[in-house]
C-alpha cells in the first residue's frame, strides 16, 4: 500500500456502524486496493435515485422515458462482459479433492498471492481513481434464523444500485449484524484503476476476469467483471456457493431453486420448489398464471432462482428466498409466455443489454410478434428487421436482463418476506432436452428423486459463455453453483432425507419434468407457460395421495386420462410424444449417466449405483 494515499484515505464510517471487525476489514480492503474514496450504502431511496443519476451522468445507465417507463434505466455493457463466466470461476478449498472435478480449482495460498498478496497481486490498486462502495446485505427476511448477512466491498456503483434491488441492502442489515454478528466478506472490482484526471469507460471492466471462493473461510472475490452473477456477489457466489458448503456443514440446503405457493379451489396452500438450469424458464414458471380451465386455482411467487432450505421444528424442510429481487433473462418474455413478468417490469426497473426504442423505452427478441422500425441495439447500434435480417443482428442480447424488487410482481405471495420460510410439498426437477426425458415422471423414493437430480442434463443457454445448446449433464441445476465435490452434495440430500425419515416426517416428493420436448419438425410439443398448471396439478393431486399414475422405467407417470385437458386441445398423439421412453435413447442417457458417476467415484453414493443398476436391469428386460 502506497503511503500517501493511505494518508490520504478516509473510511468515512456512518457513526451507526459498530462492528470493529467490520470496520477493520473495510480499512483493509481499502488500503489494498487504494480506492479513492469509500462510501458506506445505506440502502435508503434517496441514495438509490442519487446513484442512479451519477451513473446517468457517468454515462452508464440512460434513463428511459418516465412517461412510458417510469423510474427506470438501461445499462449496455462492454460486449466482452455479457454473462457469467464459469471457466473463470474457482472454488479455492484448501483440498483440490473437496472442490471436485466438475469445479475450477486453484490452491488458497496460490490464489491468494495472485490476487491479494503477491508483488503484482490483481487486487493491489485496482480501484485506484474510484470509489469504494460499502454494500451491507442479508440473504433472506431480515432476522429470520435461515438469513444470512454479507457485505460486498465494491467499486461499481451499477452493482450497488442492483443489490439494492436484488437483496435486502443497506442500514439494516447491519443492525442486525450489530456489534458482532458473522458475515460473509465479498470484494469485488471491476479491475479499471484510473489514473489522474483519466475519464473511466462508461462499463469498466478487465479482460482477466476471476470469480474466486474460499469456502473454508467463507469469503468471495471477484475481479474484472461487472455483470449480473460474476458481480452481484449476493446472488451465485454467495447464495449458492458458499451457502451450499454453509448447508453442508450445517445441515441445510442451499439450491437453484425458484419457490411457489399454489392454492387449491378448496383453499389448499401448497409450496413447491423447482431447480432448472439458467435460462430455462425458470422465472416464468414463478409466476405462472393457470389456464383458464383451472378457475379458482392461484399461484403465487415466493422467489424465481434460489431456495435456502432448512428442516424446520415441524420435521419438514422449510424454505426461504434469500434474494429480495429478480434478475431475469429479457428476451422470450411477453404478455403469453409471462404476464405478471411483463407487468412487474412496468416501472423501477434497471435493464441491460436490451434494446432502446426512438420514444426511451425498451424491447428485446419476443416482447412483440412486430419488432419496433427502428432501434439502437445492445450495442449502441442502430437496429432495424432488415439489418437484423442481412446481418443476424440481435436488438437485445440473448442474455439481457432485468433487475427488478419482487414487490414489483403482482402475484408475490403475501407471506414471501416471512421469517420461518414455507414448507416444501414437493421438490421439481427440469432441464432442456429435446429429446429423451418425459414430460413428468415421480419418483417412487427419496432415493430415487435424488438420482433423477443427481443426473439431470440440459441443453446449454446465453445464461453462460461458451457454447449453446449442448447437452451437458448438470447436477441438481448446480453444475456451476456448487461450492464443494459434487458427489457429496448427493450424499448431503440423501443424508437429509434419512434424518428427516427416522423423525416420521413425511418427505416432500421428487418430480422430474422436461416442457422441452421437440417434435420431428424440430418444434416444442409442449404448449409450456401457464399450461405446465396442467402438470403441476397431477403433481400437487399425487402429493395429497389423489391422483393415479403408472410405473414406468424411470418412476411414476400420468396416463393421459390423469391430467386436466379442459381448454388445451392435446392429442393422445402429441402426449405420447412427450411422454415416451426410447429405449435407444435411454441406453445412450445410461451411458452419460455412468460417465458422470465415474467422474465423481469414489465421492458418489453407492445408493445412487444401486439406483442405475435397477434402470439398466429394467431397461435390458
Ligand atoms: C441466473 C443464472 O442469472 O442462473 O439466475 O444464470
Ligand atoms: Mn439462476
Amino acid at each position: 500500500m502506497n503511503q500517501p494515499a493511505m494518508e490520504g484515505l478516509r473510511l468515512n464510517v456512518p457513526a451507526y456502524v459498530k462492528h470493529a471487525r467490520l470496520v477493520s476489514w473495510v480499512a483493509e480492503i481499502a488500503a489494498l486496493t487504494e480506492a479513492a474514496d469509500v462510501y458506506w450504502c445505506d440502502g435508503s431511496q434517496e441514495e438509490y435515485d442519487r446513484l442512479c443519476t451519477q451513473l446517468v451522468e457517468a454515462g452508464t445507465l440512460k434513463k428511459l422515458n418516465p412517461a412510458l417507463r417510469p423510474n427506470s434505466y438501461l445499462a449496455l455493457s462492454d460486449p466482452s462482459d455479457v454473462a457469467r463466466v464459469e471457466d473463470r470461476t474457482f472454488i479455492c478449498s484448501e483440498k483440490q479433492d473437496d472442490a471436485g472435478p466438475t469445479n475450477n480449482w486453484m490452491a488458497p495460498a496460490e490464489m491468494r498471492a495472485l490476487l491479494q498478496t503477491g508483488q503484482n497481486a490483481l487486487f493491489k490498486g485496482c480501484m485506484r481513481g474510484r470509489t469504494m462502495y460499502v454494500v451491507p446485505f442479508s440473504m433472506g427476511p431480515l432476522g429470520s434464523h435461515i438469513s444470512h448477512i454479507g457485505v460486498e466491498l465494491t467499486d461499481s456503483a451499477y452493482v450497488a444500485v442492483n443489490m439494492r434491488i436484488m437483496t435486502r441492502m443497506g442500514r439494516p442489515a447491519l443492525e442486525v449484524l450489530s456489534e458482532a454478528g458473522e458475515f460473509v466478506p465479498c470484494v469485488h472490482t471491476v479491475g479499471a484503476p484510473l489514473q489522474p484526471g483519466e475519464q473511466s469507460a462508461t462499463w469498466p471492466c478487465n479482460k482477466t476476469k476471476y470469480i474466486v471462493h474460499y469456502p473454508e473461510t467463507r469469503e468471495i472475490w471477484s475481479y474484472g467483471s461487472g455483470y449480473g452473477g460474476n458481480a452481484l456477489l449476493g446472488k451465485k457466489c454467495f447464495a449458492l456457493r458458499i451457502a451450499s458448503t454453509m448447508g453442508r456443514d450445517d445441515g441445510w440446503l442451499a439450491e437453484h431453486m425458484l419457490i411457489l405457493g399454489v392454492t387449491s379451489p378448496a383453499g389448499k396452500k401448497y409450496h413447491v420448489a423447482a431447480a432448472f438450469p439458467s435460462a430455462c424458464g425458470k422465472t416464468n414458471f414463478a409466476m405462472l398464471v393457470p389456464p383458464k380451465a383451472f378457475d379458482g386455482w392461484k399461484v403465487t411467487t415466493v422467489g424465481d432462482d434460489i431456495a435456502w432450505i432448512k428442516p424446520g421444528k415441524d420435521g419438514r424442510l422449510h424454505a426461504i428466498n434469500p434474494e429480495a429481487g429478480y434478475f431475469g433473462v429479457a428476451p422470450g418474455t411477453n404478455y403469453k409466455t409471462n404476464p405478471n413478468c411483463m407487468d412487474s417490469l412496468k416501472r423501477d426497473v434497471l435493464f441491460t443489454n436490451v434494446a432502446l426504442t426512438d420514444d426511451g423505452d425498451v424491447w428485446w427478441e419476443g416482447m412483440t410478434d412486430e419488432p419496433p422500425a427502428h432501434l439502437i441495439d445492445w450495442q449502441g447500434k442502430d437496429w432495424t428487421p432488415q439489418i437484423a435480417k442481412e446481418t443476424g443482428a440481435k436488438a437485445a442480447h440473448p442474455n439481457a436482463r432485468f433487475t427488478v424488487a419482487s414487490t414489483n410482481n403482482p402475484v408475490l405471495d403475501p407471506q414471501w418476506d416471512s421469517t420461518t420460510g414455507y414448507a416444501i410439498d414437493a421438490f421439481i426437477f427440469g432441464g432442456r432436452r429435446s429429446t429423451t426425458v418425459p414430460l413428468v415422471t415421480e419418483a417412487r423414493s427419496w432415493a430415487e428423486g435424488v438420482y433423477m437430480a443427481a443426473t439431470m442434463g440440459s441443453e446449454t443457454t446465453a445464461a453462460a459463455a461458451g457454447a449453446q445448446g449442448v447437452v451437458r449433464r448438470d447436477p441438481f441445476a448446480m453444475l456451476p453453483f456448487m461450492g464443494y465435490h459434487m458427489g457429496d452434495h448427493f450424499a448431503h440430500w440423501l443424508g437429509v432425507g434419512a434424518k428427516l425419515a427416522a423423525t416420521g416426517a413425511e418427505l416432500p416428493k421428487i418430480y422430474c419434468v422436461n416442457w422441452f420436448r421437440k417434435g420431428a419438425d424440430g418444434k416444442f410439443v409442449w404448449p409450456g407457460y401457464g399450461e405446465n398448471m396442467r402438470v403441476l396439478k397431477w403433481m400437487l393431486e399425487r402429493v395429497d395421495g389423489k391422483a393415479s399414475g403408472e410405473d414406468n422405467l424411470f418412476g411414476i407417470s400420468p396416463r393421459y386420462d390423469d391430467i386436466t385437458w379442459s381448454g388445451l386441445d392435446f392429442s393422445r398423439e402429441q402426449y405420447k410424444s412427450v411422454m415416451s421412453f426410447d429405449h435407444g435413447a435411454w441406453q445412450q442417457e445410461l451411458k452419460l449417466h455412468d460417465e458422470l458417476f465415474n467422474l465423481l467415484s469414489p465421492r458418489l453414493p453407492g445408493e445412487l449405483l444401486a439406483i442405475k443398476a435397477q434402470l439398466e436391469h429394467k431397461l435390458a428386460a
